[in-house]
């Protein structure tokens, strides 16, 4: 079901991107400007962001989600450029395996701050830019480890829990007022982030077939973009099991593993 808008072309869209020097963000930027998207690119390195081979007139904006005020000039030379924007999509995260003995509280707070915290930072920055607009759209990219606890993820899945929270309480807000929210749920995807689990990962997919998903499910006006399907039905089905059931199927494949 379309619960957005359907997008029936990039062609000129304006599109930020933060969290695109690698991985996922830096494949959907690859294909947004492939298929004609007008792209602003965002994280801490610089230099990887030089390097996507984005065509002239792409906005490179490195900054550190951490901070507000870097929000907040980045926005300012977006919209001083293209003079709006049509969607924002949050990519960034940080993610260490963690089991509940390794637990730090310093690892713990920086996975709340950049994973949860400063999402909350973006999105006090552009809500007045796209409620002003009254058109385009957010997106955010939690992940299939949000829908339920699971080992190795102790301080990151709880932070994709709440994005999942999140992303529903925007859409009901901001439907109404025409503003567009998608909330991606990627299964596996072999990025810097995911190459040192401890553990093989099913259904592992590109960071370009991730983007090829992500633009499809955008373009269809999907509310939950989620893929690979042959992995997140799966998950989406352990979901409705009882705890006790879940826990025993997770256990089993971690003594396994
Ligand atoms: N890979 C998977 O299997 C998988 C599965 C589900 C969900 N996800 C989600 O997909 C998204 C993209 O992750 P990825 O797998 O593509 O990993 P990645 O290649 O490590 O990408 C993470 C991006 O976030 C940026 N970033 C990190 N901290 C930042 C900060 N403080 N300020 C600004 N940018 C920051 C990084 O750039 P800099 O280091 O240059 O700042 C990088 O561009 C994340 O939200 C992740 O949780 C990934």
């Amino acid at each position: 079901m379309s619960m957005n808008r359907p997008i029936s072309s990039w062609q000129g869209r304006r599109v930020w991107l933060v969290g695109a020097s690698s991985g996922i963000g830096a494949a959907c930027a690859q294909l947004l400007a492939q298929q004609g998207a007008r792209v602003a690119v965002s994280a801490r390195r610089a230099e990887a962001l030089a390097q996507l081979g984005l065509p002239d007139g792409s906005l490179m904006l490195p900054m550190d989600a951490l901070r507000a005020e870097q929000w907040q000039q980045s926005l300012g030379r977006v919209v001083a450029a293209w003079g709006g924007i049509d969607l924002v999509l949050i990519c960034h995260a940080d993610y260490q395996p963690t089991r509940a003995w390794e637990l730090q509280r310093e690892v713990a707070q920086r996975m709340v701050d950049i994973n949860l915290g400063s999402v909350y930072t973006g999105l006090a920055t552009v809500l007045p830019q796209l409620l002003a607009q009254q058109c385009g759209g957010i997106g955010m990219i939690a992940s299939v480890a949000g829908y339920f606890g699971m080992p190795n993820a102790l301080t990151y899945a709880p932070m994709k829990a709440a994005l999942i929270n999140l992303a529903e309480n925007l859409y009901l807000d901001l439907a109404p007022r025409g503003l567009g929210v998608y909330l991606i749920c990627p299964g596996f995807v072999d990025t810097r982030l995911t190459r040192s689990n401890p553990f093989s990962m099913p259904a592992l997919q590109t960071p370009a077939q991730a983007a090829q998903a992500i633009l499809h499910g955008l373009q269809c006006g999907k509310f939950e973009i989620h893929f690979p399907k042959r992995f997140t039905w799966l998950m989406q089905l352990l979901r409705l099991l009882p705890f006790s059931w879940r826990s025993y199927l997770l256990q089993r494949r971690v003594n396994h593993a």
